[in-house]
């Protein structure tokens, strides 16, 4: 097919003249060359012409490989580098997180709280106390750190905003001196404790390790570094384990254990509340949509 579309461009030239002359001429390899390119050097322009345009159309459609891929390595990392509070007013931890764009992959806020996740709803309720008066948030489970800059957005500028995670290649925020991440493993009582020093927390949130054990021993650490108007949130609490709750972390326990349903369906949100949480007000247990957990041998 080659061959002809060069016979055709040079036109009046004998078939002959094609085989020889003009075969053997500088001029008809460099059109060979230009025109037909080599086999294998085909195939790879065309699996490259390939990747280029599904990239493209992912980009565009903001789904896919390629959107995931350009919000994480160069648009995600980049804006946690250089983050520093933004210093825009929010109402709600869902206007935060729908003012931007969305998707766990999103440029801004890198976290699954309202996609995979409905909790971000139930957050407007529940944080609400505490947006304008939290000194010290903290959450187990850094990853890409979008819900470390979704707590610094929503919370006022004073508040410091911990994030603990296991895993040293999360992000620091160099820049932002209310952010601070520590690193170690949050089943490792000592190290938490040495890390967490006097500080008290208006709101701990575990989205860290997700297993049971772990989930409770973070617990029996942490809950009593919560100040006593605070609020103690645990993600993605698998149903099967519902029933573990009255048995261990309820035992002997004065606290409120609430289950709030989620769209992951077998999953759910705990809210663990001290006696005088500022969660029990009025304003947000008649909005909030939970289910009270009883302690073994006693009333709820
Ligand atoms: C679900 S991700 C956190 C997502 C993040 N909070 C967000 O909303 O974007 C869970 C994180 O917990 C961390 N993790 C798992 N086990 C841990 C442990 N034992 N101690 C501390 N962090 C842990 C993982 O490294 C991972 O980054």
């Amino acid at each position: 097919m080659c061959a002809d579309r060069v016979r055709s461009r040079i036109g009046r030239a004998r078939d002959e003249e094609i085989g020889q002359d003009f075969h053997h001429s500088e001029e008809s390899k460099r059109m060979f060359r230009w025109q037909c390119g080599s086999g294998p050097r085909r195939v790879a322009g065309l699996v490259v012409a390939g990747f280029l345009l599904t990239f493209l159309f992912s980009i565009r459609a903001q789904a896919g490989f390629g959107y995931v891929f350009v919000q994480c390595v160069f648009k995600a990392h980049h804006s946690l580098d250089d983050y520093t509070k933004s210093g825009a007013e929010y109402g709600s931890v869902s206007a935060i997180v729908e003012g931007a764009d969305k998707g766990w992959a999103s440029i801004d806020f890198p976290t699954d709280k309202a996609t995979r996740h409905n909790y971000t709803r139930s957050y407007d309720i529940l944080l609400a106390p505490y947006q304008h008066t939290a000194k010290n948030v903290l959450e187990l489970g850094i990853k890409k750190g979008g819900s470390i800059k979704l707590w610094r957005e929503y919370f006022d500028a004073g508040a410091f905003i911990y994030g603990m995670d296991i895993d040293h290649g999360c992000p620091t925020f160099p820049r932002d001196g209310h952010i601070k991440s520590i690193f170690l493993d949050t089943n490792n009582r000592e190290d938490v404790l040495k890390a967490v020093g006097d500080i008290r927390f208006d709101v701990i949130v575990d989205d860290g390790c997700h297993t049971n054990l772990c989930i409770w021993k973070s617990f029996n650490t942490l809950f009593p570094l919560l100040q006593p108007h605070g609020l103690y949130l645990v993600e993605d609490y698998p149903k099967y384990f519902l029933y573990t709750l009255e048995k261990y972390f309820h035992k002997n326990s004065s606290n409120q254990f609430y289950i709030v349903g989620d769209r992951a369906d077998e999953e759910v949100l705990l809210a663990i509340l001290p006696p005088s949480s500022w969660a029990l007000q009025p304003e947000v247990t008649r909005k909030m949509s939970w289910k009270l957990v009883k302690p073994i041998g006693g009333e709820a």
